[in-house]
């Protein structure tokens, strides 16, 4: 197969071919220092702040239309948006006129030093577009969910969320009405359909089109690192703690990008984003949802992946404690075989993993959620939105006519070097009497199975008490229920 040799994408109007070593800036850098599009901010260059945020569609809806949303450049390299569009703060207004949603800004008094509002407008205007896209209301709560992502230091954030809660969705213009190109919309079928492979230096990029391509690469280059939405390296990188010399990146392969699901298991391929799955999950297992809600900003969750959070084996990761408890599946590809994995299994000790240099994370299987299967996810962090957690815990429990745990699972992390599913306490568990008393005799037991450390986020001592009150609030929760 042929390949293509530079990075193809749109700016706000404008077509680009970038194949230089420029391919490995930050997108951020690359508007302000090549582009000079300087009306994007760049504060913290972690994906903390927003004031970075752009509108990003590398997808085509069902109308045949690009979809736009906020994503955060500074952390996101340039060899990501192949194929895709940008459009920046400078694209927002039609012609000169301002956008409905930067006038309301405007008329809300929201902003002062404006340092903040270029990266609020495109949040809000990634709101607007999803919300009016889905013929659904501007309410307060969405406009505070959709701006979790972005920082003001001096306006304080009551006139900015009257601003998000003045636009009239009605008067609104969709930007993939404004920003459509029937030419646009097949080239980006067509750079989906042709490899690209670039090479500058000692650095080298391959965004295959095909798993076989993927898989062939990986194979003759074990050492070849895999990107996903690049929301933990894109800020390592920034650091100067790590360059990406052998990267390879699956976003064009079709088949990894989708969602589906059958009686026993919900299948989420590799590349497939935080947000979307967080959108399947609330139809599917809500109490995963309202974990993923408070997980990330939108703009992180809209270019992370599932298989990127799981892969990462962070012990405090958010998503890992209820794929363990319910025994979630890993599905890995090699050239030459396949094979699935318990995640339980998979983590052999920090950050150890039980994948082959040569295979692939293809996606995860989740099983389905059993009649009479009670479900509850904690997470203890320092503040509710967008922090790193101290503790998290997931339990699964069947009770029999109300009186006896037939069966549970339970896992907790941040309290050693890997998420732990605490098997043995469940054995002990099973058949015992579903009541209070049962489960603080066993979230006694756990400093048989757990050692957790101090750091900033929390004492070991700490740690340890909230892992054993995740026991009486679990059973209080569930009791309520039955
Ligand atoms: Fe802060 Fe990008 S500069 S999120
Ligand atoms: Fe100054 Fe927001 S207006 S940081």
């Amino acid at each position: 197969m042929e390949n293509r040799k530079k990075v193809i994408t749109t700016i706000n109007h404008k077509r680009l071919e970038i194949e230089s070593d420029k391919a490995f800036m930050s997108l951020a850098s690359f508007l302000r220092n090549e582009e000079g599009l300087t009306g994007t901010k760049v504060v913290c260059s972690e994906g903390d702040c927003g004031a970075c945020t752009v509108l990003m569609s590398n997808e085509i809806g069902t109308d045949g239309k690009m979809i736009f949303k906020s994503v955060n450049s500074c952390i996101l390299p340039l060899y990501l948006i192949d194929g895709a569009q940008i459009i920046t703060v400078e694209g927002l207004k039609h012609e000169n006129e301002l956008s409905t949603i930067q006038t309301a800004m405007i008329d809300s008094h929201g902003a002062q030093c404006g340092y903040c509002t270029p990266g609020f407008m495109c949040a809000m205007s990634g709101m607007a577009e999803k919300l009016k896209n889905e013929n659904k209301p501007i309410t307060e709560k969405k406009v505070r969910n959709f701006l979790t992502g972005n920082l003001c230091r001096c306006t304080g954030y009551r006139p900015i969320i009257e601003a998000g809660f003045k636009i009239d969705l009605s008067q609104t213009q969709f930007l993939k009405d404004r920003y459509y190109s029937q030419s646009w919309v097949e080239e980006m079928k067509s750079i989906k359909s042709k490899s690209m492979k670039m090479t500058f230096g000692d650095k080298n990029i391959f965004l295959p089109v095909t798993l076989d391509e993927a898989l062939v690469a990986k194979k003759q280059n074990p050492d070849l690192r895999l990107i996903a939405g690049a929301t933990d390296i894109g800020v390592v990188v920034n650091k100067g703690k790590l360059v990406t010399p052998k990267t390879m990146a699956l976003y064009h392969i079709p088949e990894l990008r989708t969602i589906s699901h059958d009686k026993d298991f919900i299948y989420i391929g590799a590349t497939v984003t935080l947000s979307d799955f967080e959108t399947y999950m609330e139809e599917h297992i809500p109490e995963l949802s309202k974990i993923l809600h408070i997980f990330a900003s939108p703009q992180i969750k809209n270019q992370a992946t599932l298989v990127g959070n799981i892969v990462n084996a962070s012990p405090i990761a958010d998503t890992i404690p209820y794929l363990m408890a319910s025994d979630a599946l890993i599905c890995l590809k090699s050239s030459t075989d396949e094979r699935e994995v318990k995640l339980g299994d998979f983590y052999l000790g920090y950050k150890k993993l039980d994948l082959c240099a040569d295979e692939i994370v293809v996606g995860i299987k989740i099983p389905q959620l059993k009649k009479g299967e009670h479900v509850k996810l904690y997470k203890i962090s320092m503040r509710k939105d967008l922090d790193i957690s101290a503790v998290t815990f997931a339990a699964i429990v069947e009770v029999n006519n109300k009186r006896e745990i037939s069966q549970i699972r339970l896992a907790i992390g941040g309290v050693a070097a890997t998420v732990l599913r605490l098997k043995e306490i469940e054995n002990f568990m099973k058949n015992e009497l579903f009541v209070r008393e049962t489960f603080i005799k066993y979230s006694e037991t756990l400093p048989q199975y757990i050692s957790p450390l101090s750091d900033l986020r929390a004492s070991k001592e700490y740690r340890m008490l909230v892992a054993k009150n995740f026991f009486k609030k679990f059973h209080d929760e569930v009791a309520v229920c039955l």
